[in-house]
């Protein structure tokens, strides 16, 4: 694979300015770049048992070449890790590496470890200092960058969290080379996302060099992960906190996928967030459709390019609709007790909508869970 030229991204969130680094190699240089930030020579560093076989090693060495003394903390891999238990062993972790005020800590994996990680960063002695570097493509176009850390809770997803914004942001292109290609895909859904919602062009990009993104060209890879950091950037710049309405955009396809998420797993056949959010997209266009605010020509040509890269737009769960439709009443009660979508009205352009009729929800339900 030939080097891609570093790209950086600014994000400007209200409560701290970081940059985002992408580049081939770019793991190559974090202890260069964490030296840039803090004087102190501990820092932990936490991964899952698959990355941390991968990149761990690499990632150490570079630390120790810049003079820090790093502690590794291993999770196991999947979203069971992102629970409250997982982050009190983190503290034990943490504590046991005498990891200070001053200390940063640096996650090194996908959302999972990132989100975990983060939150484990945000409430540590009140907050240290805190490193992203994502290694899947989901990490990469979302999770990464905006602060948003957290975990799960019996009564739903990210239900216990904090905004807590990186000091800066690493990723490293040429770890997607190891990343399976169902979790390379679930990535894309959410590059789909932030086009339909912000960037028609951006959603051409998808449509025409589909080719080149699923073959990991180079090139395509670094101009696809900077555009999503680019869009995500702009968004939170707006509304770090997700008050304004503009932040909860992003939650385009996650309220009904949120649900599926749930009731897969509950079938035993967990699958990937952004597999998830591919099938809650079309369900979130169908009632798009049947509000009157979208074409079906429009939902048709984002269900297809959902096809076209492999993602589901379809769940098994045709006897779950009940249970889906309770999951997102308690998604609404979280919400203040008003039932709120993200529809699209065109690519690129979307709004938050809180008219919704339960029968809209209904039809995507019946479209979507078969
Ligand atoms: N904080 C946010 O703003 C935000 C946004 C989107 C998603 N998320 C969260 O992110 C999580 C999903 O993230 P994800 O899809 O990265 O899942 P993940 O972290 O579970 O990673 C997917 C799998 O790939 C493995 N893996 C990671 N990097 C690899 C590599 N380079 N090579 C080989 N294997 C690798 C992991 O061990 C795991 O098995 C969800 O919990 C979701 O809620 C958070
Ligand atoms: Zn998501």
């Amino acid at each position: 694979m030939s080097a891609v030229p570093e790209r950086v991204v600014q994000v400007g969130a209200a409560s701290r300015q970081y940059p985002v680094y992408i580049a081939s190699h770019a793991l190559d240089r974090l202890g260069e770049r964490l030296r840039e930030h803090v004087s102190t020579n501990r820092v932990a560093v936490v991964t899952d048992d698959n990355v941390g076989p991968l990149y761990a090693e690499p990632a150490l060495a570079t630390l120790r070449d810049a003079r820090f003394e790093p502690r590794l903390l291993t999770v196991p891999a999947g979203e069971e890790s992102k629970s409250l238990a997982r982050v009190s062993a983190l503290y034990d972790g943490l504590a046991a590496a005498r990891i200070g005020r001053d200390v940063p800590v640096i996650a090194l994996g996908g959302g999972v470890v990132g989100d975990l990680t983060g939150f484990a960063a945000a409430t540590w002695q009140r907050g240290v200092p805190f490193v992203q570097c994502p290694t899947t493509l989901e990490a990469d176009v979302d999770s990464s960058v905006g602060g948003k850390t957290g975990v799960n809770h019996a009564s739903g997803k990210n239900m216990i969290g904090a905004f807590y914004q990186p000091l800066f942001v690493l990723i490293d292109t040429d770890t997607l080379r190891t990343l399976s290609g169902r979790d390379f895909k679930a990535g894309l859904a959410e590059s789909v996302k932030h086009a339909v919602i912000r960037d028609p062009e951006f959603f051409l990009f998808h449509e025409h060099f589909l080719n080149l993104i699923l073959t990991h060209d180079p090139e395509a890879m670094g101009q696809l992960i900077e555009r999503n950091v680019q869009i995500k950037a702009a968004v939170v710049a707006q509304d770090e906190r997700e008050t304004t309405g503009m932040r909860a955009l992003l939650n385009f396809g996650h309220t009904i996928g949120h649900a599926i998420e749930a009731a897969m797993a509950k079938q035993g056949d967990s699958w990937r967030h952004g597999e998830c959010v591919a099938a809650g997209m079309a369900a979130a266009c169908e009632m798009s459709v049947v509000s009157g605010r979208l074409d079906r020509a429009i939902a048709d040509r984002i269900v297809s390019l959902l096809e076209r890269i492999g993602l589901p737009t379809q769940a098994p769960l045709a006897r779950a609709r009940t249970e889906l439709m309770q999951y997102i009443n308690a998604d609404k009660k979280a919400a203040g007790g008003n039932l709120r979508f993200v529809l699209a009205e065109a690519i690129g352009r979307a709004r938050l909508y809180d008219d919704i009729q339960p029968a809209w929800i209904e039809a995507a339900l019946r479209r979507v869970c078969v």
